[in-house]
């Protein structure tokens, strides 16, 4: 296994046998508009990802259907050769359409297809960590993962991808991914206000799985709560450092994927997350999404 000694805020966590920062890194706000086509900045963009590394990040969250394409090849282009220590993790399940939805793709065609996509695009011979993303737009929706999650089990199997994950999955649907095969981490909608998935993340704790909330700041709608800058300003912190801070201390299975285009956004968020907040203050918190 190997050994990462950081000074990120919250320290490290180990997905399977790979040891990542738990201040970590989503790419989506990298492309264009609605998640379409390549950034209006591209140069920024790479210096987004580069300043990333050189802060010792080392878990980035991308998507064959960010863009699409367009993350994973701005990441290539950016820190290809990868540290050994940097680890990347994509989903698969969704595609894109010409109106910028994001339709199901998961049969088991069209899974092969994206593990083989991924690989190409980022220039790997196998991917660290696959999440299956089920459900759709809305959120998770009912129903089994056999069929799906049995086909990336079975390009686990070939060589093609060390561990597996599961997002905008229901309890159920990640009590189901557990019989067929072990998962390291659960990916969902989760942050502040929004808070679904409360019992979820303690019972993953309790077995080693970590969590990780997408839109951990709102995602495309930022948080806004009274309770949040009150708590802020008393702190002289931003909204933005309150709610990663929150995040990370609110269990020690969460792993942080806040998105940014923007490097002062990136150095704040980093500088802000390693705020320690007190009983009080978390129980003010507390009760935002409550
Ligand atoms: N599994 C799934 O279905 C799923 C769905 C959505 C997202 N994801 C993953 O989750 C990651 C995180 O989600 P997200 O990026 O959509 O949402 P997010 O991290 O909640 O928020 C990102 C937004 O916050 C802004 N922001 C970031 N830092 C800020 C700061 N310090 N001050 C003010 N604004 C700030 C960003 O704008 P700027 O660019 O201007 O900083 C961006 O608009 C994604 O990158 C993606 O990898 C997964």
């Amino acid at each position: 296994m190997s050994t990462l000694s950081t000074s990120l805020p919250g320290g490290t966590w180990t997905l399977g046998d790979l040891t990542v920062t738990r201040f970590g890194y989503g790419a989506m706000q990298l492309a264009g508009p609605g998640v379409m086509g390549p950034p209006a900045d591209h140069d920024g963009a790479l210096a987004v990802l580069r300043e990333v590394a050189d802060l010792g990040i080392t878990h980035i969250d991308t998507a064959g259907a960010y863009g699409p394409r367009v993350t994973n090849l701005l990441i290539r282009e950016a820190l290809h050769p990868y540290a050994e220590s940097l680890h990347i993790v994509t989903k698969v399940g969704a595609t894109r359409d010409e109106h910028g939805g994001w339709p199901p793709a998961r049969r088991p065609e069209d899974l092969r297809r994206a593990v083989r996509e991924n690989l190409e695009t980022l220039g790997l011979d196998v991917l660290d960590l696959v999440n299956l993303r089920l459900g759709d737009a809305q959120g998770p929706r009912p129903g089994s993962l056999a069929e799906p999650f049995e086909t990336l089990v079975e390009l686990q199997r070939q060589g093609l991808i060390r561990h597996l994950g599961v997002s905008n999955a229901t309890a159920e649907q990640v009590a189901e991914a557990r019989t067929i095969a072990p998962i390291v981490c659960v990916q969902n909608m989760y942050n502040l206000a929004y808070r679904h998935d409360d019992e979820l993340i303690d019972e993953l704790a309790e077995e080693g799985i970590a969590y990780v909330p997408f839109f951990p700041l709102g995602g495309f709608s930022p948080l806004q709560s009274s309770a949040l800058s009150t708590v802020a300003a008393r702190l002289d912190a931003t909204p933005m450092s309150v709610a990663l801070a929150w995040l990370l201390q609110r269990s020690p299975n969460i792993l942080l994927i806040p998105g940014t285009s923007s490097l002062t956004h990136l150095r704040e968020n980093v500088a802000g997350a390693g705020l320690s907040l007190s009983d009080e203050e978390l129980a003010e918190l507390d009760k935002i999404g409550r």
